[in-house]
């Protein structure tokens, strides 16, 4: 009974957005309404900032810091929320995508002047291949910006979502005055506050004559009419149609001067999913069930060099997880326990003896774990819709310190179990192959190397557009392919084939001729 109570009042999620639009500042604000933080600028922002791009200890000092804000639970009413912090720097975009296997719903914070980013396109992608419901925040409407309408078709179009809005704002720039909750169907207007929040007024109906003295009448009939064309525009906002990811509730606001962040976070606990059941390749996991299962779907290490060890973050997706009660880790076979179990809740992390479904746990780990891995009661079960992506650059990676070559192998197998980066063994060559997502990899890896290991790598350039992984159930076609292409293939760390494609060309022809093989872009096919 416990435990379909814990399920029912928990709401975890992720914000994404593309730099700069205002994630931190909603996340702050959220901290705020749920007395989680007292003043803003608590929060300590997870992103990478553009200038920091050569500074390895900043880097290092801002991975620290995302420790602590990875996730952040908080009470709000009756409801558990916990933030999965996403970072914002697009060459850790992977961290992205890997966070959001544990998140059961989204906000996307868009940036009313900039509409919608590269960044938020891809994101949404991911978000819309794993239906994950999605919620728009369109931020900054304290400065000049698009026009409501224009901005509800731009999302509507680049992100390929349906969209009714659930929230409108009575003015823009200087002249914003605040926003009426449809979902609500009151108007709640704020002093403007960029550090707490400030009491607010409460209308309760759109012909309240004390709309037209608070915002004055021209506002208050531009605010009537404008809600009238929404109407006959726009379907009307259904909480079903939403959580099987049809539509998108879409609110505005301005997180740095609270207003709308109510509104939306009101309407958030109502409608936003609970803990939702786990597709596994054996079975669907139900969050009620009795027994414990958890997947690994975050690896942090340590900042300290002299202790290597590393926080792996552990989605629980079922039952209730236990301190010092031995699980299974399925990948190894192997039975655990963990005596420091963390949770997070708002800044800090504390030991806890329990933890339910929808709710993140940190283990402390000495290098068992690797993204994907699961941990049950016994049951082997492995967690599907964790894939890694077709890695975009490529280098060789090369030993430059003999006499440190064993922790140079350890290094790099960590580093690709944390999920830094993708490593491929050539074939024909044997040498080393690393695939990033982002050019900021390579240096980190280097940088890790060196710190956390002792061992010095340098970089050889590769020509190499793409690799796919590659099946077929056609064995006479994988055969030729194998031996045609011999210098062209590799192994992944699982020790699956992948193909090598040299030039965009290559990959079309192979493509073209091998008509019976697959080429597979994410890990999981
Ligand atoms: P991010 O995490 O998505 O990258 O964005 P972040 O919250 O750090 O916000 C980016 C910038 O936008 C910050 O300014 C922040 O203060 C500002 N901002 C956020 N919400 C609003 C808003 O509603 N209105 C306006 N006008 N600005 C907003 P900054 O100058 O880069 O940083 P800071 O010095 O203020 O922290």
């Amino acid at each position: 009974m416990r435990l379909e109570e814990e399920i029912k009042r928990r709401r975890t999620f992720a914000i994404i957005s593309h730099p700069d639009a205002g994630k931190t500042t909603l996340t702050e604000k959220l901290l705020l309404y749920g007395g989680a933080i007292q003043v803003a600028g608590a929060v300590k922002s997870n992103k990478i900032k553009k200038t920091a791009t050569s500074d390895f200890m900043e880097i290092e000092k801002q991975r620290g810091i995302s420790v602590a804000t990875s996730v952040m639970g908080f009470d709000y009413k009756e409801y558990k929320i916990n933030i999965l912090d996403t970072p914002g720097h697009k060459d850790f975009q992977e961290d992205t995508y890997r966070t959001l296997t544990a998140a059961d719903s989204v906000i996307v914070v868009i940036d009313v002047a900039k509409g919608v980013e590269p960044q938020t396109e891809k994101l949404v992608e991911v978000c819309r291949m794993r239906k994950i419901p999605i919620i728009v925040f369109i931020n900054k409407l304290d400065r000049y910006g698009k026009d409501g309408f224009e901005l509800l078709d731009e999302i509507e179009k680049k992100l390929n979502i349906h969209v009714t809005p659930l929230s409108w704002p009575i003015n823009r720039g200087s002249d914003f005055k605040g926003v009426y909750s449809i979902f609500e169907g009151k108007l709640n207007l704020f002093t403007p506050s960029k550090q707490t929040i400030e009491e607010y007024i409460e209308i309760n109906s759109l012909a309240d004559p004390q709309l037209d003295e608070i915002v004055g009448s021209k506002d208050a009939n531009t605010l009537r009419e404008e809600l009238e064309l929404l109407r006959e525009v726009y379907t009307p906002f259904d909480k079903q149609t939403y959580l099987d990811s049809n539509i998108s509730p879409v609110f505005f606001g301005s997180a740095l001067n609270n207003f709308g962040v109510m509104e939306l976070l009101n309407c958030f606990i109502e409608i936003a999913p609970n803990p939702l059941p786990y597709q596994t390749e054996e079975r669907l996991v139900m969050p009620n069930e009795e027994a414990f299962t958890g997947f690994v779907f975050k690896i942090h290490a340590n900042l300290d060099p002299n202790h290597r060890d590393r926080i792996a973050f552990v989605r629980v997706t079922s039952g209730v997880f236990l301190r010092n009660v031995f699980y299974h880790h399925v990948r190894s076979n192997k039975k655990m326990r963990f005596s420091s179990p963390t949770a997070f809740m708002a800044q800090k992390k504390s030991i806890v003896d329990e933890v339910f479904p929808g709710d993140i746990v940190g283990l402390h780990d000495t290098g068992n774990f690797k993204i994907g891995d699961s941990l049950t009661e016994g049951e082997i079960l492995n967690f599907k819709g964790i894939p890694s992506f077709s890695p975009e650059l490529f280098k060789y990676i090369e030993n430059d310190d003999p006499m440190k070559s064993k922790q140079l192998a350890k290094g790099i197998d960590q580093l690709m179990d944390e999920g830094v980066a993708q490593l491929f063994i050539g074939k024909t060559s044997n040498r080393k192959i690393i695939g990033t997502v982002g050019a900021l990899q390579f240096e980190v890896i280097q940088y890790r190397l060196l710190h956390e290991y002792g061992a010095k790598c340098r970089y050889e350039s590769i020509t190499l557009h793409k690799t796919a992984w590659i099946t077929s159930t056609n064995k006479a076609q994988l055969d030729d392919f194998i031996v045609r292409k011999a210098g062209s293939l590799a192994v992944d760390k699982e020790g699956r084939l992948v193909f090598l494609a040299e030039s965009r060309y290559a990959l079309d022809t192979a493509i073209e001729k091998y008509k019976e093989i697959q080429f597979h872009f994410t890990s999981e096919f």
